[in-house]
């Protein structure tokens, strides 16, 4: 997040990543596309008011865990992405069932009541979430978020991150949605990545580490606040990492786990 791009954020979202040692196999650099009905509970967060019309407005994932209940990174809602405080934001949508962002498809809803972690620290990045109660049900299949201790969290487990974010690290967003095929990896191995520098420091507890040792697949830029599955669970959150698919520097996600107080505290069911 902060690292990279708010700027290029004015833009929105994507997915997955990026290239530099990988070879030009479509499937390692961007991710494949997929159908928002396979993936119901993938949502988009936008607003045209402060990124335009064209991709409908998408600035950031988001992932449906209950009837009305939508989580996200909390620093979707930050200043910085934006450019104002959240509550000045008009028309801040939760884009539920559109695989093209170009088209109407699906539902917009509103958010009857936002909260964002008032303990997020942007400058680790710890707790970044956000939970947004919707106007209504959406009407769509939820996800479960996978508990601690669940083996889903496992180093080596294969798991599949999406959204509409960059899919280059050049600032070129999909207006469909993407999926990419990562691997949950060693705590350590975000930890010695990430012992603490401007763009974050790993912790373990709140934190989960995933990628491609080599690089090439990963989430980028406006995929933050999507889905990190797996085999049908949620165990992530997009939240930072330094570049998009860069080996050595694996994506960090909010540890789903983590979101499961803030979900019973603030979510409608
Ligand atoms: N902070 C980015 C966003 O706001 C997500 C970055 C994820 N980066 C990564 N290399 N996995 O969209």
């Amino acid at each position: 997040m902060r690292s990279t791009s708010y700027a290029t954020l004015g833009a929105f979202v994507l997915v997955l990543a990026v290239p530099t040692s990988a070879a030009a196999d479509g499937s390692v650099i961007g991710g494949n596309p997929v159908r928002v009905s396979e993936s119901p509970w993938v949502v988009a967060l936008a607003s045209h008011d402060r990124f335009g019309t064209e991709r409908s407005g998408q600035f950031c994932g988001g992932v449906l865990v209950g009837r009305s209940t939508v989580v996200t990174a909390a620093h979707c809602l930050s200043k910085e992405v934006l450019g104002v405080p959240w509550q000045q934001v008009r028309d801040l949508r939760i884009v539920i069932g559109r695989d093209n962002l170009a088209g109407r498809g699906g539902q917009e809803l509103k958010a009857a009541n936002v909260w964002v972690n008032p303990r997020y620290d942007s400058w680790t990045n710890e707790g970044d979430m956000a939970v947004l109660r919707l106007e209504k049900p959406a009407g769509r299949p939820a996800i479960q978020i996978a508990g601690r201790g669940d083996a889903a969290y496992r180093p080596g487990t294969g798991a599949t991150v999406y959204g509409w974010g960059d899919t280059t690290g050049e600032g070129s967003y999909a207006t469909a949605l993407r999926s990419a095929g990562v691997n949950v990896l060693e705590d350590s191995v975000c930890a010695g990545a990430y012992p603490g520098s401007a763009d974050g420091t790993y912790k373990p507890a709140s934190m989960l580490c995933a990628g491609e040792p080599r690089g090439g697949r990963d989430a980028c830029q406006g995929d933050s606040g999507g889905p990190l599955v797996v085999g049908g669970r949620l165990v992530g959150l997009v939240s930072w990492g330094t570049g998009c698919g860069q080996a050595g520097h694996p994506g960090v996600y909010t540890r789903a786990s983590a979101l499961l107080p803030a979900v019973s505290q603030h979510g409608a069911d």
